[in-house]
């Protein structure tokens, strides 16, 4: 049994006619996408608002209509993905590198629903290294001033080379161990000038839909 599948397919059970919907990024959200899709060509009227090129690609070739930021200011409800959530709705994002424009997203969205398999669901946040875009200009420095918060980072490498983002800047995966205060760790590297933005995602989930390899999934 595809956890992730189950996860995906079944967030959107949430989605109704007419709504504008945030449609996130990664593996488990493809499958939502996927759905949505075949929900479209049956006569659902929805607008979507993708968080990365790939989404956006993914949702023309299914003929999901889009909508971009610059002409709305509010989305009814994203469906996105996570690298791990914990019982506070507390996310780490950007495994994927798309933890900007996902948070953009979730930023206006009134409902944001988080789809996951079992293993994304943890007690404390943190086994999953940090995802930390910064910009390229002096991202040596920033990543000294990341480094002296407490963690150590990396830069993403894609085939040996930065990885670079849609928006054209640097990641730093950011080992920081256990992070027990995500809200106030969120805001501390915001502070930092060369943080573009950090994949914690705090106060903005409010259902998760977990898939279980046993066929199950939960709904918190
Ligand atoms: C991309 C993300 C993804 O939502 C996250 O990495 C989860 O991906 P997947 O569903 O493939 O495990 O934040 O930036």
């Amino acid at each position: 049994m595809d956890a992730k599948k189950l996860a995906g397919e079944k967030a959107i059970e949430f989605i109704e006619n007419d709504m504008i919907v945030g449609l996130g990024t990664g593996s488990t959200v493809h499958w939502s996408i996927l759905k949505l899709g075949e929900l479209v060509k049956q006569g659902l009227n929805i607008k979507g608002v993708p968080t990365s090129r790939q989404t956006e690609q993914l949702a023309n070739e299914l003929g999901i209509p889009l909508v971009g930021l610059s002409s709305i200011d509010q989305i009814d409800l994203t469906v996105d993905g996570a690298d791990e959530a914990n019982p506070d709705f507390e996310l780490i994002k950007g495994g994927g590198g798309a933890l900007l424009r996902e948070k953009m997203v979730a930023s206006i969205s009134k409902r944001m629903i988080v789809v996951m398999d079992e293993t994304k669901y943890v007690a404390n946040l943190g086994k999953f290294p940090l995802p930390v875009e910064v910009t390229q200009f002096g991202w040596e420095m920033t990543c000294r001033q990341i480094k002296s918060l407490g963690c150590e980072p990396k830069l993403r490498l894609n085939n040996n080379l930065p990885f670079i983002t849609d928006n054209g800047n640097y990641i730093l995966d950011c080992d920081f161990g256990e992070i027990y205060d995500a809200e106030n760790l969120n805001h501390t590297l915001n502070m930092i000038p060369g943080v573009v933005e950090n994949g914690l995602f705090v106060n903005m989930t409010d259902t998760m839909v977990i898939g279980n390899r046993n066929g199950h999934v939960d709904i918190l």
